[in-house]
């Protein structure tokens, strides 16, 4: 890789040739503010929020911008927050940014930027367009274009990681808003329920259903764990209310995943605090299932694990293990099969 030296904000900093001025400066700790890059996928160039002063004169986007030898590249000075504070004002004055009523309050990157540059409220000088709002059709993702910046960071989340294709911008100018297939609500459209769009997303213009109602997002508190769903072992950081509901699973971007989930990982927590879940052991008698100790059920179990080998022979009976075990157990019980019972037939629901 060919090694290039520039300078951001009077420090020297090392880049290889084709990463961009702003790839750079952010692995360099240098904070550029940015609404429609993100690292994982490919770079629109779009809000302009990015822009940097290259070689002291011009100004460009420093996400598109390639970094070249010697350049000199300064990050914020007067005429720049100036623009950056006239673009951020254009955003908010053409949407409903009220954070009151939002669910990605305190959670949010154009929030944040409005607040670092001390941006008020906007009046807007025409009758804004009321966009559509979808919180109904999904049980999985909700929609508010009222909150769209139109960064696109959605719609190339769906294309180019879930590789779905279902967002795309609509019309033209002031009336370019976001549509799912050709125009659909989310719960009608081929939307997967990966959930990607909406982790991406540096607004609340697309949220989790999940999330809804459930406390505000300074009141979340996260933990890492892994998928229990299939063997790639997904690491997810899981989030949990003040009540210690489960609200929310955000691909954490360590893990083999790389930040992606599919739709069991991103929603498929719920079984964690159902009151379904069996707690004591059941046994059928006289066809109704009836509590049990543990004793009572590994008894029964191995007598008529005895009993079934004796009379039909060993490979009468088969084990299914479970992605919700451990290793450790998925391991004994294989032992278990080939060792006691002394038979193969051994599945696992990861192997699907
Ligand atoms: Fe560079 Fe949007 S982040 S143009």
């Amino acid at each position: 890789m060919d090694q290039i030296t520039l300078t951001i904000d009077g420090r020297e900093v090392r880049g290889e040739k084709g990463q961009t001025v702003l790839e750079v400066a952010l692995k360099s700790g240098i904070k550029i503010p940015h609404l429609c890059y993100h690292p994982k996928i490919s770079k629109t160039g779009a809000c302009r929020v990015c822009l940097v002063r290259i070689n002291g004169t011009i100004l460009k986007a420093s996400c598109v911008e390639p970094i070249t030898e010697g350049m000199n590249v300064i990050t914020e000075d007067e005429e720049i927050v100036k623009i950056r504070k006239w673009i951020l004002e254009l955003l908010l004055s053409d949407g409903d940014h009220n954070c009151l009523y939002c669910e990605a309050n305190g959670a949010c990157e154009f929030q944040s930027l409005i607040q670092r540059y001390n941006i008020g409220e906007v009046k807007p000088d025409r009758q804004r367009t009321v966009k559509e709002v979808d919180y109904e059709s999904s049980n999985a993702l909700r929609r508010n274009e009222n909150r769209c910046i139109l960064c696109g960071r959605c719609v190339k989340a769906c294309k180019e990681i879930q590789v779905m294709n279902v967002w795309s911008f609509a019309e033209r100018g002031s009336g370019t808003h976001l549509v799912a297939d050709d125009d659909k609500n989310i719960g009608d459209s081929s939307c997967a329920k990966c959930g990607t769009c909406v982790q991406l997303c540096p607004t609340g213009a697309l949220s989790f259903q999940t999330v809804s109602g459930k406390g505000a997002n300074w009141e979340l508190t996260s933990t890492p764990s892994i998928c229990i769903y299939c063997g790639v072992g997904c690491k997810i950081d899981f989030y949990k209310n003040r009540e210690g509901v489960l609200v929310k699973a955000m691909g954490n971007n360590t893990g083999p995943n790389n930040g992606h989930l599919c739709v069991k990982g991103r929603f498929g927590f719920d079984f964690v605090q159902s009151n379904k879940r069996l707690t004591t052991p059941l046994i059928k008698k006289n066809g109704v299932f009836e509590e049990a100790s543990w004793d009572e059920a590994l008894d029964l179990v191995a007598t008529r694990l005895t009993e079934i080998k004796e009379k039909y022979g060993s490979d009468s009976i088969g084990s299914l293990s479970s992605a919700k075990c451990t290793n450790e157990e998925n391991y004994l019980m294989q032992k278990f099969m080939r060792a006691v019972i002394g038979t193969n037939n051994i599945d696992h629901c990861a192997r699907l």
